[in-house]
């Protein structure tokens, strides 16, 4: 549709549509016109829904920084679900992996070398390991997620530079994330850099819409791409979410359905927020 430019701007400002939306609007039919998507409208969260899911994001933070300092050397995977599981129900809130597709636990911990939703278990944590705990909240109706790794006691030198580099991969993908420009930014953005440390990304697990439900469109790919992705608009809401693996980017999903592992048996670490895009950039929700 074209807006006569001296007629009120579409978005309800009151201002003219030349004074308003215009320049954004042809930034967005360039795109369109060279092949990238334009996300459908109810993946723009609207202000109340933002509200809400910035509580539950705060929430998952909040989870996130409780276990800080309570995983250490000598407790199970199992202790950290339940710890989750009090916190998240003594907030309000409730965890959205729990009975989600049949997922068993409310946290997903993945250990050395799984990759993601490792399910929480009898396993105890020793010196050396490096796992990764995935909070996935709910609180009244709007999901958020985020993770974050941590290391038990002295980890080897290889092992520090893959949790760094991952968490570094994350803060990478969210300053690559631009309103108005292609989702694709930010695995070209991740890619390079993990490749340059002598690591890989994964391909077949990525970030992906978030807010109304667990998991929404779009897809968030942390490789590098130059297929025409969907372009990013100021209110939608996403997780960034690279894996980082020690060798081979392959992965391996187990019997259960869903622990996933390194094909090579090499170490893979993660670090996850929810981000907001904004006029500017991103907005982590989640810190
Ligand atoms: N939190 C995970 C993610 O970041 C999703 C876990 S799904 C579950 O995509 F059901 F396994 F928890
Ligand atoms: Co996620």
């Amino acid at each position: 549709m074209i807006f006569s430019r001296n007629k009120l701007c579409w978005c309800g400002s009151g201002k003219k549509y030349k004074h308003c939306h215009i320049d954004k609007d042809s930034i967005i039919s360039r795109l369109k016109r060279k092949g990238y998507l334009v996300p459908p409208r109810y993946l723009i969260k609207t202000r109340e829904q933002i509200a809400g899911i910035r509580k539950s994001a705060v929430l998952t933070k909040n989870i996130l920084d409780m276990l800080d300092g309570k995983i250490k050397e000598g407790i199970t995977t199992n202790q950290i679900d339940g710890w989750v599981y009090q916190y998240t129900i003594q907030n309000g809130g409730y965890p959205a992996p729990l009975n989600y597709k049949k997922y068993p636990k409310s946290t997903c911990t993945s250990l050395n070398n799984v990759i993601c939703h490792g399910i929480p278990d009898e396993t105890v944590l020793r010196e050396g390991d490096i796992v990764n705990v995935d909070i996935s909240t709910i609180l009244d109706g709007y999901f958020s997620d985020a993770s974050r790794m941590f290391t038990i006691g002295t980890i080897t030198e290889t092992a520090q530079q893959l949790v760094d580099c991952a968490r570094e991969c994350l803060y990478i993908g969210v300053n690559s994330v631009k309103p108005y420009q292609p989702i694709n930014n930010i695995g070209n953005a991740i890619e390079p850099y993990a490749k340059a440390a002598g690591f890989s990304v994964v391909r077949d697990f990525g970030g992906h819409g978030i807010g109304l439900k667990f998991q929404e469109d779009p897809f968030v790919h942390h490789y590098q791409s130059p297929a025409k992705g969907v372009i990013l608009l100021p209110g939608m809401v996403f997780t960034i979410e690279p894996m980082i693996n020690q060798g081979s980017y392959r992965c391996k999903i187990l019997n259960d359905g869903w622990t996933t592992i390194t094909t090579d048996g090499g170490l893979s670490a993660q670090w996850e927020h929810t981000v907001l895009v904004t006029e500017t950039g991103a907005e982590i929700l989640t810190s």
